[in-house]
């Protein structure tokens, strides 16, 4: 039977919890990973540039905590999102800590689905977005095409689907990365790869400065697609104009300037990041 704790003397005093125990990993994974801002800026711009008008409603596929639906209806008054994800745990998470502090005129303009996103139907939309590689889920090349065309048929005739992905040598390296923040160490760790079949198994961990860690706060297990399967896999799902948006570098530091460009090369770099974005028509 369960002890209750000890009172009176000789009570052993209650253990302050530690920093990873008072942690909130979606708080966490929000500060590390995420640039809501910046992408706002990239689709919005992007998509003008592609259609020669505004996007309004948007679909964040695989949303988590649905950031990107919060900042996309807090930039304009006609803009409206609709967040997809499988998991209610991180759905509830976003309602109750990124989506109820919005303007109230503003939640009005969120809807969250708790829906696969190979099965989800909504009304035409003119932006779907599926960013931080959730697309990479899907291992088996019918599936992700699949996906793509299911995509393609819920945008709007000049619709478009922006994703990202990662690549570069050391993206097949089984590595850990470390990135300092206040208060925390964001630890990203490419635990192991398979050749075979590309199937890669990644973790997200986290550490405090009082030594406590928060281990496998965020688990992946997916495919590590290359940039030409991509391309080749959004074709042939029917989309018509495809863009790699490839990022500058500063000639002074040597490093990602943060500046994405369409482009048709791209250095040998060993790790890099981009955006792609697929027109429906
Ligand atoms: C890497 S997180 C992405 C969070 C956020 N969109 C971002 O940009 O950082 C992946 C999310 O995809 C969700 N997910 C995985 N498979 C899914 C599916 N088939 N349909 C909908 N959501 C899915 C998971 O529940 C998880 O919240």
């Amino acid at each position: 039977m369960a002890r209750k704790g000890k009172r009176g003397a000789g009570a052993k005093k209650k253990r302050k919890p530690t920093m990873a125990e008072r942690a909130d990993r979606h708080l966490l994974y929000q500060k590390s990973v995420q640039d809501t801002g910046f992408e706002y800026d990239f689709v919005d711009s992007t998509f003008r540039k592609l259609t020669g008008r505004k996007a309004h409603h948007l679909r964040e596929d695989f949303c988590g905590t649905a950031q990107m639906c919060c900042e996309w209806v807090s930039q304009r008054r006609t803009n409206h999102a609709t967040g997809v994800d499988l998991d209610p745990e991180v759905l509830a998470w976003g309602q109750a800590n990124n989506i109820a502090r919005l303007k109230p005129g503003q939640q009005r303009r969120v809807q969250l689905l708790q829906q696969d996103v190979l099965r989800v139907a909504t009304d035409p939309v003119d932006v779907v977005v599926a960013m931080n590689f959730s697309w990479q889920i899907f291992t088996e090349r019918a599936l992700l095409r699949r996906y793509f065309a299911r995509v393609r048929r819920s945008l709007v005739e000049d619709g478009v689907f922006f994703l990202d992905i990662y690549g570069g040598y050391e993206a097949f390296k089984e590595m850990k990365e470390r990135t300092k923040h206040r208060n925390f160490t964001y630890i990203w760790d490419q635990a192991s790869y398979n050749p075979v079949n590309g199937h890669m198994q990644c973790y997200i961990h986290f550490s405090f400065p009082d030594g406590s860690r928060l281990r496998r706060a965020f688990s992946y297990y997916w495919r590590l697609w290359t940039l030409p399967e991509l391309q080749e896999i959004l074709r042939e799902a029917g989309f018509k104009e495809v863009t790699v948006y490839w990022q500058g570098t500063d000639e002074k530091t040597g490093e990602a300037n943060g500046v994405f460009e369409p482009a048709t090369e791209g250095d040998a770099d060993p790790a890099w990041i981009c955006f792609v974005s697929a027109r429906n028509g």
